[in-house]
């Protein structure tokens, strides 16, 4: 296509934007040089209308309610894929072969276990930390045991590091829950699933045999692939930001996991969830409506809304299917928790105010509920999204790091501080 620009006329003078298309989306202004050529910043907080960099990975169309892992509909991958089928894919930009799936299944496999070391970071912590404050922690501390997979600009390294947080973040998300409940670490097996052995590794006590659920195996790798990847959100945005600046990937992605606990992010699932058992019972849901459309209330309905989907979240459909699933095979049907949130999400969805602001359920308003099912405490919602998310971190950072263009992320600014003003003296104050 010609070049095609957009035109900034700024005090009489004009300047030239050059037009990006993508493959699919919408165009970007190319804002680059603009500093340089007009000496003014372009301001946007919440960056509602920034492209932060180009990418191959995933795509999302808010309105029509669609995401694609590097070009697969989400919902044929939640039928048809596993999770580590979709790791590979995130990664490495295709399906793999038979071949490729079983060798990087194996490695996978290979380095579940850590460093028997890293059992003494556990002890260090109350048994009452949240796993995510647990999970900041071991995560970022694996920089100080793997020496052998720091070196950003070295492609094994960066090879090794992946790898080895694909597989050892499950096993660091069970020691925290575990931990938590007092109860002693169990081993991975390699002879399980990924999604079978973290299940094992949550739930296995020493004193009888644990027999994974193939119901819940199928739900927890679906979960898994569901929240594997999202474009630029917030976590992966820091991610990208602290990976610009050289820092080793193990710190990259302790900072996503950090980020992601935030409840207006990943921490969503777990406030979700505990505000579905405040209403408690259908009677109570006008009460809680009133209160999310009320501007002197800070309360929201967690699990609604979303900054790019004003449709369905394809997600939570899915999500939702897998509940009325998972809770019927387990006969757990009348769960009035999840009879709560269907009539809470129907009478929204009817309801002007998130009509009119486009709020949907989002993936984080079914996932709690099969989690609970599962037997999972509330606590360890946001550390299984950590879990899943991980993928997507890399495959994110991954592409960044191979980017020959690459700068530092550095925003600037709006200043409205004090005026240059001079020192006053203690007495003069
Ligand atoms: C995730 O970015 C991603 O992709 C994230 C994620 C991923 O996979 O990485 O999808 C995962 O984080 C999902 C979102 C989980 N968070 C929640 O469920 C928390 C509740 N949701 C809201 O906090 C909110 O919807 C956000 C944070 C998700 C989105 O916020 P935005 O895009 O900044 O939108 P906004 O806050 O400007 O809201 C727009 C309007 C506002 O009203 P007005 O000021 O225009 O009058 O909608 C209202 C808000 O008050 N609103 C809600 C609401 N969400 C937005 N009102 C009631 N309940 C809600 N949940």
């Amino acid at each position: 296509m010609a070049d095609r620009k957009a035109t900034l006329t700024l005090d009489g003078k004009e300047f030239d934007l050059p037009v990006l298309s993508p493959n699919i989306g919408p165009d970007v202004l190319d804002i680059r040089k603009l500093y340089g050529q007009a000496d003014v910043f372009t301001y946007d907080p919440g960056f509602t209308s920034t492209a932060s960099c180009e990418s191959a990975i995933t795509f999302i169309d808010g309105d029509a309610g669609e995401l694609l892992y590097r070009g697969y509909p989400i919902e044929q991958l939640a039928e048809k894929s596993t999770h580590l089928e979709t790791c590979y894919l995130l990664m490495n930009g295709e399906l793999p072969t038979a071949a490729q799936l079983n060798d990087f299944t194996n490695r996978v496999t290979r380095h579940t276990m850590v460093h028997e070391q890293m059992h003494q970071f556990f002890r260090g912590f109350r048994r009452d930390a949240h796993p995510m404050a647990t999970m900041v922690g071991v995560v970022g501390a694996m920089s100080a045991f793997y020496h052998d997979s720091l070196d950003i600009n070295d492609e094994w390294h960066r090879e090794v590091a992946s790898i080895r947080m694909i597989a050892k973040l499950p096993t660091i998300a069970a020691m925290a829950y575990k931990y938590s409940v007092g109860q002693p670490f169990v081993y991975p097996k390699n002879s399980l699933s990924y999604a079978g052995n973290f299940l094992n590794m949550c739930f296995a006590v020493p004193a009888e045999d644990y027999v994974v659920n193939p119901i819940l195996e199928k739900a927890m790798d679906r979960i898994m692939m569901l929240h594997a990847d999202h474009e630029q959100n917030a976590s992966t945005s820091t991610v990208r930001l602290a990976g610009s600046s050289g820092a080793n990937p193990f710190a990259c992605i302790a900072a996503g996991i950090a980020c992601l606990w935030g409840p207006a992010h990943g921490g969503a699932n777990q406030a979700c969830l505990e505000m579905l058992r405040e209403i408690g019972t259908v009677d109570r849901i006008p009460e809680f409506i009133a209160r999310a459309k009320d501007k002197n209330d800070p309360f929201r309905l967690m699990g609604f809304g979303h900054r790019v989907y004003k449709n369905f979240d394809p997600r939570a459909k899915v999500m939702k299917e897998s509940a009325d699933e998972v809770l019927g095979l387990l006969g757990i049907e009348n769960n009035e928790t999840l009879k709560v949130a269907k009539e809470l999400e129907r009478i929204a969805l009817e309801d002007e105010y998130f009509v009119s602001k486009k709020l949907y359920p989002n993936v984080d308003f079914y996932s709690g509920i099969i989690l609970e099912a599962m037997g999972f405490p509330t606590s360890m919602f946001t550390p299984i999204f950590a879990i899943s998310r991980t993928i997507g971190w890399i495959s994110q950072w991954k592409e960044m790091i191979s980017d020959p263009t690459g700068k530092i992320g550095r925003p600037r600014q709006l200043y409205v501080g004090p005026l240059k003003r001079d020192y006053l003296d203690l007495r003069a104050r």
